[in-house]
């Protein structure tokens, strides 16, 4: 169980982006965090995933304080996280990446079952550099697939099905059931509805706020019916 307390996030020339923000991600569950564009999601990842530090408030993984710890130490604890725009590393390989997330050489069944999970044939990427040359949906889905090869408990997605195009998007939902089923603890921020029908738990985050957090069935039809909208002091979005 991941659990924010309390926790504000102030930009250094001040704004703040996330405002004394409370909340659980449930073991083995997958819950779906939405809200609008620039509500704080991305934030919300970079806060459990170590790679920003609160301003105040403090950050528990199964009780144990982590608000201290950096993105390796998490890592260490088994927390993965998957950018909403992935980072590219010239002069590795998609295989040479799969490798160091999973810890140790692959074999080619290996390969080919975690590639294969997001779409991607394994003797077409796996000797590709993770650089520019990859395609939007292409560098997605293998920071997808690193994800998978590293095998945490706990995964954080941001955005997973951007740039994933319409046809290979059903692999990805099948993905994160099968996780589900693992009894994998997993953080999903997204848009679609797709992944919203499939979520355990619904957090909606907007102005930095908790605006709404519990099972599916009692928050999806709210954010259907189009209650949440984003908030700007002069009344204007
Ligand atoms: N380092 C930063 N400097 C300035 N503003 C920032 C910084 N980081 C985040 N913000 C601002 O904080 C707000 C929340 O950003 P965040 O990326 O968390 O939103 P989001 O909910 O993920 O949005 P989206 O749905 O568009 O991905 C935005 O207004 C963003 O511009
Ligand atoms: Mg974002």
């Amino acid at each position: 169980m991941l659990e924010l307390s309390h926790v504000t996030w102030v930009l250094p020339e001040g704004g703040t982006i996330i405002d004394d923000l409370s909340l659980v991600i449930p073991k083995g569950k997958l819950s779906v965090v939405t809200g609008p564009n620039g509500g704080g999601k991305t934030t919300l990842a970079k806060l459990l995933a170590g790679l920003i530090h609160p301003t105040s408030g403090r950050i528990y993984f199964d009780g144990r304080d982590i608000t201290d710890l950096n993105i390796t130490e998490r890592a260490n604890l088994g927390i993965s996280y998957g950018f909403q725009t992935p980072v590219r590393f010239k002069g590795m390989t998609v295989k040479g990446l799969l490798d160091t997330a999973a810890g140790h050489t692959l074999s080619f069944d290996e390969l080919c079952e975690l590639t294969g999970k997001v779409g991607l044939c394994t003797l077409d990427y796996i000797d590709r550099d993770v650089d520019a040359s990859l395609s939007g949906g292409e560098i997605k889905r293998v920071e997808i697939a690193s994800i998978l090869a590293r095998g945490t408990d706990v995964s954080i997605f941001d955005e997973p099905e951007a740039g994933i195009d319409m046809w290979s998007f059903n692999g990805l939902v099948d993905v994160f059931k099968a996780l589900k089923e693992e009894g994998k603890t997993m953080m999903v921020i997204s848009h679609q509805q797709r992944l919203l029908d499939i979520a355990d738990e619904i957090i909606v985050i907007s102005a930095g706020q908790l605006r709404d957090q519990g099972p599916r069935d009692q928050v999806l039809p709210g954010l259907l019916a189009g209650e949440i909208a984003g908030h700007c002091p002069l009344g204007r979005r």
